[in-house]
Formats: structure tokens, C-alpha cells, sequence
């Protein structure tokens, strides 16, 4: 949802720049571009397309400076073209701005600034920006009371860049739903979407929150609220290592986190689960039983992968709090005026803690009484700032646009959350620790599974990457990790894919089945393990291919399915967090081959800030 960064101190800047906007590229890669301060005023260069090809132009045309922005565009306004590019700027050239969100009320503004002869070169509604700081600066105003002056007239939502090249050295940032962090370096402050870009620089950082904005030097940062007052925050120190935000050696991005999920997932579970004494303990969530007596029922909200994470936490949930469990997608929930009151326990699940639809249906809730707690893997992020218990899912950063680690760590999340409620509701002891225990050896169980299936699974992602279409097969816990497959095939390689619950197949989608129509269906041992072999019996009456993903050793199924992935045997509230890996590599290998762009699919970006 497009990345921002902006820089001030005595390192040239554009590497600074550059670097950083690598690593935003994961929110979009529709356009880039810089604008670098120095001797000859300002000099902006854009591209459309990816990073790369702005770094080809500055290749031909070095921009020198210690003073500067970048962008990096996913489009709302404005077609994806080096025109609609930012950096955007007013009349004079001279005030220049980077957007990331959408600014409502753009048109008006713009008619209202047409008519007193501004002239606007995009179809943006960020170029409005530029030009209300401008018109301001006409009248006499200095650049900072002309920014305060026009944080006041925008709606919307906002995370804005601003910088006046007549003012060297001074860079005004400002917040209002998109994200914003800004790291202390020493005599030199960065300030970005988010925290990787600034991790090669400093490890102090403040995050900003709505309505805020910031006054930035080489020498300092200060902080106001959307009133002009001080705000006073001490720096948080993050501990992400700046190298876990690296390829290491991986191809992909997606692969690489792929092969963390061991890692992930065992520091989901590490320092908060004691086997001995059969005990849950989360840092940042506590629930007294008699607060846990006043839940009445539990809304799950999320969007995309998440959602499907919520979708297995309400089968957890249901079995370990007999409340009834509603999950919804946040862009849903937020409209449908929702039946909450103090008695309900609001889950957000949400990787990157800012999409705009998951937040506000925390927001429906939170205004209606509900209590929030959050799943979420970024620190600090706007989700976890207003909820009451957070949940981290300390997967390390991940940047390839289709979610697999994140995922994995949030199926962890729910199954503590699950026995962190049966500890609560006072339930046997030795089964809470044989479900520990269970979960204690899942990351060596992953690390068996990716040994010995991948080759395989890459050729069969050979075999099967001429289909035009896949459908996906689950009951029970592994209907949402049908979905979940489906979603990963169809984001990353573009084959129309469809998840389905097998025992709905029969009521529609049985019609689509032919001996070209592949379906990947997750069959191990579950109470309705039967049930979902005659299942596939009615797809392999019909010639279907059938790839099924079992138990290591199901004999039987072996004779029967065209092909078969075998992952090792866990506890069922478990078996998402192996089943769905075999799906993940699948859809990687299948869009190698087919030359997609893996880590970028087109159209997406990995954190939707916009509606
Ligand atoms: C985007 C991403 C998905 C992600 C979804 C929710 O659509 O492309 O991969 O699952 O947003 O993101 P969140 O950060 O809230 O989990």
C-alpha cells in the first residue's frame, strides 16, 4: 500500500533511499521514485514499473545529496505511470511530497486550487498536498505552519512525507491510519513505513500514532499531536536482527520463509508454554478466570490469509471454551452492525497489525464494549496499539507478498490461546501437557516434512503446472487450509483455484471435475477421515487427478490417488500447521515454472492500508 521513506544526515542518500525501498517493495511495485535535495535545489527521479527500473535511471543520472525521499507505489488514484509516480510536487517545484493512503476529500480540494491557477501535472489525490502547502507559503507562511495549516484541512487517511527544498535539512512527516515509524540515528533521523529500512541505521525507534506529526533534523526529531502539542515518547529498541529481512541464499523471499517456519513457529511457543507445570503464560495478554467467566462468545475478525487462520482458531477455540465462535472478514464485519456487548471477546488476526478493514472492525467492536485482543506479528503496529491483550506472533519480518510463516505462527497462536482458556477454565492438567508436548515437537516435524517432500513436490508442481485450474479439498480443521491453498495457488501463479469443503463438493463444484481438473485434497487421520475418502472416490469416479496430502504410511491411499504428499502424523488441533505446507511449496514451484514474479504477484500488495 505503497512504502515511504525520507532521510536527513551527512550519508549520501541515495543508496539510503534505495536500499530502504527495497525493502518497502513488498507494499507495492507500481512506480518508484526520489527526490534528492543538494546544490542544484531538488531533483526527483521516477520510473514506473519496479524498483529496478529507477535504479536503472539513476544509474544514467546519479543523484547526489544528504537530504532526501523515496516512494514506492501501489496505485489507487491515477494509473500505474511514471506521471502518477511520487514524488509529487506544487507550482514552483519546490514543496515536494510522498503519500501512502488516500486523501478523501482530493477533488474538491483540487477544484478549490484549480481556480486560484495552481495546475496540477497528476491524477493523484496526493498532488493536492504540494499544492495547498503552496498555496499557503504565497500568502507569507513559512513551510512548517503551512504543513500544520494543511494537515487540518485533509480527510482521510494519510502517511505524508513533506519537504520544502528552499529548507534544506528539515523533513515534516504525518500520520493519520497508514503507518509511520522514524528511527534515531546519531546526527542523522530516518523515517519509513515501517522498521526494516531503518534496522541497517539504528535500532531506536518511535512509532508515531494517528494524528500525529513530526518536525525532523540531523539533529533531532520532534513529535506533535494533531493540536501543536509536544508529545514525549521514549524510542523502543527492536530486536530484529537486519539480516533476517534478507534472501540468505534463498532464490525467494517466500521460500526462504517457507524454510523459517521450524524457527517461527517454535518462537511462537518458546518462554510461554511450561510443560511441567502444565501452564500458559502470555507476556502481554492475562485474563483472571473471573474475567474469563464474563466472555460470552468470541468474534474472530481478519482478511486474507489471516481470516484463514481465524477460520482454524474457531474450531481451537470452540473446543476449548464451548463459546460460540463467529469468524468475518474485517471488510464485512465492519458494515453489518455486529451483535457485540461487553461479554464478547474481539480476536483481530492480523500479520502486519495495520489492514484498514481488520482495524475497523476491531474499531466496530471496541466502540460497541467488546474486549480486543490481537494476533498479531509486528510490534507496536496500530491493531496491537489498541488492544487491550496482544499476542505476538514473533515470526520475523516477512516480505514475500503471499503469507506462509505468518500463517503458521498464527495456527501456533490460537492453539496456546486454546490451552492457555483450558487452563483458565480450570481443565485437566495432563491433557493441557500431552498437548504441549504435541506442540513442542511440531518444528521437528516441519523440518522432516520439507526434507523429505520438497523434491517431490516440485515435480509435481511440474507434472500438474499446465492446469487451468485446481480445486482444493478439506473437512473440519482443513477446510480453511483448502482455502488457504487455493488463495496461495491463485495469488502467486495465476491459475484459478477454488477451496472447498469435501463434503459440499457434491452440491456444485463435482460438476467442474474431468481428467483435466487436479484436486489437492487433505486427507489425514480426523474423526471424518472416512468420509473424506468417499469423498475423493466421487472425484476419482469422474477421472479427476487427484494429489492428496495424508498421513506418512497411509498405504491405501497410495493405491488410490494419483499422487500422494505424506506429512508426518500430529494431534488434530495440529495438523493445519503441517497440512497447508505442502500447499505453500505447490503453489511456489508451480509459479516458478511458470515464470511468475513470486515474491511481487501483480495487482497485490502485502498490507492493505486502504479500504
Ligand atoms: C493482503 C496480503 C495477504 C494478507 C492480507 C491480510 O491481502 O496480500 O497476504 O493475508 O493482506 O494482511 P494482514 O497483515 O492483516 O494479515
Amino acid at each position: 500500500m505503497c512504502g515511504i521513506i525520507g532521510y536527513v544526515g551527512t550519508r549520501d542518500v541515495v543508496p539510503v533511499l534505495i536500499g530502504g525501498l527495497r525493502k518497502l517493495e513488498y507494499r507495492g511495485y507500481d512506480s518508484a521514485g526520489v527526490a534528492v535535495v543538494n546544490g542544484n535545489g531538488v531533483e526527483v527521479v521516477r520510473a514506473e514499473g519496479k524498483l529496478a527500473n529507477l535504479e536503472a535511471k539513476l544509474a544514467d543520472k546519479p543523484l547526489h545529496g544528504t537530504f532526501g525521499m523515496g516512494h514506492t507505489r501501489w496505485a489507487t488514484h491515477g494509473k500505474p505511470n511514471e506521471n502518477n509516480a511520487h514524488p509529487h510536487r506544487d507550482c514552483t517545484g519546490t514543496v515536494v511530497v510522498i503519500h501512502n493512503g488516500i486523501i478523501e476529500n482530493f477533488l474538491p480540494l483540487k477544484h478549490q486550487l484549480q481556480k486560484t491557477g495552481h495546475e496540477f501535472k497528476t491524477e493523484t489525490d496526493t498532488e493536492v498536498v504540494a499544492h495547498l502547502i503552496e498555496e499557503k507559503m504565497k500568502s507569507g507562511m513559512k513551510f512548517e505552519p503551512a504543513v500544520k495549516k494543511t494537515l487540518k484541512e485533509l480527510e482521510g487517511h494519510y502517511a505524508l512525507v513533506m519537504i520544502n527544498a528552499n529548507e534544506p535539512g528539515t523533513i515534516i512527516a504525518a500520520k493519520q491510519g497508514p503507518p509511520l515509524v522514524v528511527g534515531l540515528g546519531e546526527g542523522e533521523n530516518i523515517i519509513a513505513s515501517d522498521v526494516a529500512p531503518l534496522l541497517a541505521y539504528t535500532r531506536n525507534i518511535i512509532y508515531l500514532e494517528d494524528g500525529e506529526y513530526i518536525i525532523a533534523n540531523d539533529k533531532k526529531v520532534d513529535v506533535f499531536t494533531a493540536d501543536d502539542k509536544p508529545v514525549h515518547r521514549e524510542p523502543k529498541k527492536i530486536l530484529w536482527d537486519a539480516v533476517m529481512a534478507e534472501k540468505e541464499g534463498y532464490r525467494h523471499y517466500m521460500l526462504k520463509e517457507i524454510h523459517e517456519q521450524s524457527r517461527a513457529v517454535r518462537d511462537t511457543f518458546n518462554g510461554r508454554m511450561f510443560e511441567e507445570s502444565a501452564e500458559i503464560f502470555f507476556n502481554d495478554l492475562q485474563f483472571t478466570p473471573k474475567e474469563w467467566a464474563k466472555i460470552r462468545k468470541i468474534h474472530i475478525v481478519a482478511c486474507g490469509t489471516s481470516w484463514h487462520a481465524g477460520l482454524v482458531g474457531k474450531f481451537l477455540l470452540e473446543e476449548a471454551s464451548r463459546l460460540p465462535v463467529e469468524v468475518d472478514y474485517g471488510s464485512e464485519y465492519r458494515y453489518r452492525n455486529p451483535i457485540v456487548d461487553d461479554g464478547t471477546l474481539l480476536i483481530g488476526v492480523t500479520q502486519s497489525g495495520e489492514t484498514a478493514d481488520t482495524i475497523a472492525g476491531m474499531q466496530e467492536a471496541k466502540a460497541k464494549g467488546a474486549k480486543l485482543v490481537t494476533i498479531c506479528n509486528v510490534i507496536g503496529a496500530a491493531a496491537t496499539r489498541m488492544s487491550e491483550g496482544v499476542i505476538y506472533t514473533n515470526a520475523g519480518p516477512e516480505i514475500g507478498v503471499a503469507s506462509t510463516k505468518a500463517f503458521t505462527t498464527q495456527l501456533t497462536a490460537f492453539y496456546l490461546l486454546s490451552l492457555y482458556i483450558k487452563q483458565l477454565r480450570g481443565l485437566d492438567k495432563d491433557d493441557i501437557r500431552y498437548a504441549m508436548h504435541e506442540l513442542s515437537v511440531i518444528p521437528h516435524k516441519i523440518e522432516t516434512l520439507l526434507k523429505k517432500q520438497e523434491k517431490h513436490i516440485e515435480q509435481l508442481a511440474h507434472k500438474y503446472q499446465r492446469a487451468q485450474d485446481f480445486l482444493f479439498l478439506g473437512r473440519g480443521v482443513h477446510y480453511p487450509i483448502a482455502l488457504e491453498g487455493a488463495l496461495k495457488l491463485k495469488e502467486i501463479s495465476y491459475i484459478h483455484a477454488e477451496g472447498y469443503p469435501a463434503g459440499e463438493m457434491k452440491h456444485g463444484p463435482i460438476a467442474l471435475i474431468d481428467e483435466n481438473l487436479p484436486v489437492v485434497a487433505i486427507a489425514t487421520h480426523t474423526p471424518v477421515y472416512d468420509k473424506v475418502v468417499s469423498n475423493l472416490q466421487e472425484v476419482k469416479a469422474r477421472d479427476g487427478k487427484l494429489i492428496v496430502i495424508c498421513d506418512e504410511g497411509d498405504e491405501e491411499m497410495k493405491k488410490f490417488a494419483d499422487d500422494v504428499i505424506e506429512i508426518p502424523w500430529t494431534v488434530e488441533p495440529l495438523q493445519p500447521i503441517l497440512s497447508v505446507i505442502p500447499t505453500q511449496l505447490l503453489a511456489y514451484y508451480i509459479a516458478l515454472r511458470r515464470g511468475a514474479d513470486v515474491d511481487q504477484p501483480r495487482n497485490l500488495a502485502k498490507s492493505v492500508t486502504v479500504e
